[in-house]
């Protein structure tokens, strides 16, 4: 059993000895290590299980720091967005200063940086007197983390883990890189491309396509997955078997004597909760045993609806393009 509690001074103590602590933010929890220490953060691959190192995100609890860990002078495109969106559930990446070790960023050349707007987590990198290197303090391809226990489930060879609850997205942060003028959305979260482009009309603004930036675990095809076949529906099922548990983002009509199979995500219909309850229910279902099957009813792509679609895309991916049933190694 790992070390928990909300002794937040010690766990910054632990961070700036080079330990592993898992903390809250409000988008997931994640795994903590000091971001200037190399060693450190090749402790974070280890417990995760990641198969390489990919690039993980330096958090920080002050624009101060903003100069430590990027290259100067930090372009005034990335002081606007900073102003504008933190602290909070956005992921700014550009080139990387001197002093960030190649292990952050898988020897890129640039670096994702972002400010949590979690009390928890911001005290606990403010105390740390360093950028935080952390990714989802999840295994490898497993569902991502969003309350205590889930972390406690699959780190177990952590140092601390820093209790606060259920975090309240409960959806990694949107990343965009920063290059001139052009912002490009490299991953979907909480905040829309739409919203960036309302608050930036003076930027060009895009998504980018997979084929043009690097394959990191949170742009593979799979990812987040569940250990039940998970599949999504385009249109309400005729009917849904016993063993089956249908996920539905939205209030929807539902055939008649199933309603005990259904587990709504928001009553008002408000996707932006439902996506804080995304993670939480897959993981409820997937340690359910009652439940053998997952369906989802898709949402529409667009606002917060494309960052839920891209994660239940990615964590459906492997059940969607097999062939049978039999086939699935889980
Ligand atoms: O909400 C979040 O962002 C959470 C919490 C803990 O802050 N963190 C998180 O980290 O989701 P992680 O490691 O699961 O995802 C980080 C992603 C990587 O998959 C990669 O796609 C991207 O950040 N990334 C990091 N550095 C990058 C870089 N230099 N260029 C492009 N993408 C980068
Ligand atoms: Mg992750």
């Amino acid at each position: 059993m790992i070390k928990s509690g909300k002794d937040i001074i010690f766990a910054s103590k632990l961070i700036r000895e080079g330990k592993l602590v898992a903390f809250p933010t409000e988008t997931v929890y994640g795994l903590g290590a000091n971001g200037f220490d190399a060693k450190a953060v090749a402790k974070i691959f280890e417990a995760k299980k990641r198969p390489s190192f990919d690039p993980l995100i330096l958090h920080i609890s002050s624009t101060e720091q903003l100069e430590s860990v990027f290259k100067t002078p930090v372009p005034a495109l990335i002081t606007r967005l900073a102003e504008k969106y933190w602290p909070g559930p956005f992921t700014i990446v550009a080139p990387k200063s001197r002093k960030v070790p190649a292990i952050v960023t898988a020897g890129l050349k640039t670096v994702a940086v972002r400010m949590p707007k979690h009390p928890v987590a911001l005290k606990l990198i403010k105390q740390a007197g360093v950028p935080v290197a952390a990714p989802s303090a999840n295994l490898f391809g497993r569902l991502s983390p969003t309350e205590p226990e889930h972390v406690r489930e699959q780190l177990t060879t952590i140092d601390y883990l820093v209790e606060g609850g259920k975090t309240n997205y409960g959806i990694e942060s949107t990343i965009v890189s920063v290059n001139g003028n052009n912002i490009e959305v490299l991953r979907h979260g909480a905040i829309t491309p739409e919203q960036i482009k309302t608050d930036f009309p003076d930027t060009n603004v895009s998504i980018s396509s997979t084929e043009n930036h690097i394959q990191a675990p949170g742009q593979l095809k799979s990812h987040y997955s569940p250990r039940k076949p998970l599949y999504l529906l385009d249109e309400m099922p005729d009917e849904i078997p016993e063993y089956v548990r249908l996920m539905l983002f939205e209030p929807h009509e539902v055939p008649e004597g199933v309603e005990q199979r259904i587990r709504l995500l928001s009553d008002k219909g408000d996707l932006l909760e439902a996506a804080s309850n995304m993670f939480t229910v897959l993981h409820d279902l997937e340690s359910d045993p009652e439940v053998e099957q997952i369906y989802a009813l898709k949402v529409k792509t667009e606002g917060i609806g494309l960052a839920i679609m891209d994660r239940m895309n990615k964590a459906a991916y492997r059940y969607s393009t097999l062939a049978s049933d039999d086939e699935i190694q889980i």
